[in-house]
């Protein structure tokens, strides 16, 4: 892993002379605090003894088959369990037990597709439906173990399927909407998918746009480990069919019995994978299991939301294809009975207040959002919002990248009413639920900071030789101490689990990112310190944008940084350098980004690519993206004395002007 520390530069020079001196707070008005669920003597008591405390929760918020005896064993460093002889299943503590209990008529899922048709599960239906799943899947010879690629937009039975696959034992591996077919195909090799499970298509902006075709690619060429495909009629598009594989959700969960029971799987059977960005090529399969990863996600979304399900409507607006798709939109909401909303389209289609007609319609209270969507928001205008009633709002939160100061305090003004605390709340792939956020109903918040490690969790900031570093410093942002939802490891690569994660420092799990203690002791996130990047909060790769482009017939050679952007935090721009006989015009610019989104996906498209004649490296051969990223940010370009070629950066300079 290369330290190249250019993704710190996302918040450096005077933006972080800005953040050092944030003195704005915000406490928690007098009347959430009183009624807030977690109150402040929890971080205490956590951290008098972090399994004890973890153990305590995972038996208040779920309910065991078979109780466990044992919180964590660590004797086999970096190879956690949690609860290890415990037994649990994941979908009935989100569904059965609630119908159990009473509230099987409480609303689980208001559905909002892209067209404006609409759809309410209640728990009891929704238990219904992936029971129905359950059995269809099984039918088709699914098995506790297997694997099942999901490759769906965000409707209801993305959750739907999850919980099925969730409920016999099999392993889902959600595959991004807006990943392409060699995206999907790469997925699917690795995991040795036997099941996917997809959609004709959905809509993006009132238009139709296909997904099945790229599972026909991506299952093109013989070999590969799927023996069916499921096709949730969606927006009714026509569709290749192959007999004996294709066979469509209506009619096989469709007509499936409504009887399943649902049986306790071990603490730490494998739940899911879920392939994330890293700074090589290959992106890694995440690897989660099911009690420790359960019991974060629901204790994390209950004290950082300060949900109370009787009365509160939860919407979070990721895809179910990220992180925060799973850990907030399908498993904590419904493990811990709330209300939440489910929206399948984009902020502006068909116009630009429609989130705000969401919120109002539903009346949502607690609404969970990205960064880019607010900048986004405040780059239209708070005319928009300001026709909508957004009363309901009580609690407001924030994830997949820091959000700016001034960002914070429009989300607090415009939507949360001057009034509604906000949540930043620091996570990723990796840990599985959130790690670093303020408690809403204990902490003074501050503008731009996630600021405390939750309960329970050993943050710290150290420097280049892993000592804590003190208040008023940055380093590197590490976990001490593992944690009930901490990944269990890379799908079939352990050493790569060991060398990405846990190398770095001693007995840490290095987390990638850049952060620092401000003199209140609050935490401050800076940005990756390898090469990975974050557009609007999604994680892409430099390397793997790289190796896209230089796949082209006309690339030679290709360089990638990410640039810091007004609304989606940092932006793909891409330098390459073109073969003696590709032609340089404006073709080959749309050829080029066109080809990345082929390879990877529309979302990794550079937003720029710059051709240039040579690329700056040292001695060494590393190419410096520092020098690059000057040149993307249009700053003078810093010191490139360690340059093999220093006269390179003036080639750069002067073929960008010509
Ligand atoms: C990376 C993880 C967590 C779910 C969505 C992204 C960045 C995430 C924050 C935040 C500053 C943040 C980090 C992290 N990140 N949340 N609140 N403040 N940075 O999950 O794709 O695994 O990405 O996103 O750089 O390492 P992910």
């Amino acid at each position: 892993m290369s330290f190249d520390t250019t993704g710190a530069d996302n918040q450096s020079g005077d933006a972080l002379e800005n953040l050092l001196t944030e003195n704005r707070h915000f406490e928690p008005s007098a009347e959430f605090a009183a009624n807030a669920i977690v109150q402040a003597g929890e971080y205490a008591k956590a951290n008098a003894d972090r399994p004890a405390f973890w153990a305590e929760k995972s038996r208040e918020l779920l309910s065991w088959s078979k109780p466990f005896t044992k919180s964590l064993d660590w004797s086999n460093p970096p190879f956690a369990t949690w609860f290890e002889d415990g037994e649990i299943n994941a979908a009935y503590n989100a569904l059965d037990r609630h119908v159990e209990a009473g509230n099987g008529d409480r609303v689980a899922i208001h559905f909002e597709g892209e067209p404006g048709d609409t759809r309410t599960y209640t728990y009891a239906q929704l238990t219904e439906e992936v029971k129905k799943a359950a059995n269809a899947f099984e039918s088709l010879g699914l098995a506790k173990g297997d694997r099942v690629a999901v490759y769906l937009p965000m409707i209801p039975e993305a959750v739907i399927t999850l919980l099925a696959c969730a409920r016999i034992g099999a392993i889902h591996s959600v595959v991004f909407g807006g990943f392409s077919a060699d995206a999907l195909r790469s997925r699917i090799d690795d995991a040795e998918a036997k099941l996917v499970v997809t959609a004709d298509g959905t809509f993006r902006r009132g238009k139709p746009s296909s997904l099945k075709p790229a599972v026909d690619e991506a299952l093109a060429n013989p070999g590969h480990s799927v023996t069916n495909v499921v096709v949730v009629k969606r927006n009714g598009e026509d569709v290749n069919w192959v007999e004996g594989r294709d066979v469509w959700w209506d009619d096989t969960v469709g007509t499936a019995s409504a009887e399943h029971t649902a049986v306790g799987h071990a603490s730490e059977h494998p739940l899911f994978i879920l392939y994330t960005s890293g700074t090589t090529g290959k992106p890694k399969g995440i690897l989660h299991t099911t009690g420790g990863y359960l019991t974060q996600a629901a204790y994390t979304h209950r004290a950082v939301f300060d949900l109370h399900p009787e009365t509160d409507v939860f919407w979070c607006t990721a895809d179910v294809g990220w992180v925060t798709g799973h850990s907030y939109v399908t498993y904590a909401p419904l493990i811990n009975g709330a209300t939440q909303v489910m929206y399948e389209g984009t902020p502006d289609s068909p116009h630009q207040g429609r989130f705000w007609e969401i919120v109002e319609k539903y009346k949502v209270s607690i609404l969970y959002t990205a960064p880019t969507a607010i900048r986004t928001f405040m780059k239209w205008g708070e005319d928009i919002p300001a026709k909508y009633d957004l009363s309901s709002i009580r609690l407001l939160g924030s994830v997949g990248e820091p959000i700016n100061p001034e960002a914070w305090m429009w989300y607090r003004r415009v939507i949360g009413g001057n009034n509604a605390p906000i949540v930043d709340t620091w996570w990723q792939t990796e840990t599985g639920a959130i790690m670093i956020a303020p408690l809403p109903g204990v902490t003074s918040t501050k503008p731009g900071s996630a600021q405390v490690p939750m309960p329970g969790i050993a943050v710290d900031v150290v420097d280049e030789l892993g000592a804590s570093v003190p208040h008023g410093h940055g380093g590197y942002l590490v976990i001490r101490e593992p944690w009930p939802s901490m990944l269990r490891g890379i799908w079939g690569d352990n050493d790569r689990y060991k060398d990405t994660y846990w190398s770095r420092f001693d007995g840490m799990y290095f987390a990638g990112d850049g952060a620092k203690w401000d003199e209140d002791g609050d935490v401050w996130l800076l940005g990756r310190v390898d090469d990975v990047m974050n557009v609007s909060g999604h994680r892409l790769s430099t390397t793997e944008i790289e190796s896209a482009l230089v796949s082209h017939p006309s690339v030679a050679e290709a360089a990638v940084v990410g640039a810091a952007d007004e609304t989606t935090g940092q932006a793909v721009v891409a330098f390459v350098i073109l073969r003696g006989s590709a032609v340089e015009d404006a073709d080959i610019v749309t050829t080029l980004r066109n080809h990345v989104g082929r390879e990877i996906g529309p979302i990794a498209k550079p937003k720029t690519i710059l051709v240039v004649p040579e690329l700056p490296k040292t001695r060494s051969g590393k190419i410096m993206r520092r020098l690059l990223k000057d040149v993307a940010e249009g700053r003078e370009v810093g010191d490139s004395s360690t340059l093999a070629d220093n006269t390179v950066m003036n080639q750069i300079a002067a073929s960008l002007k010509a």
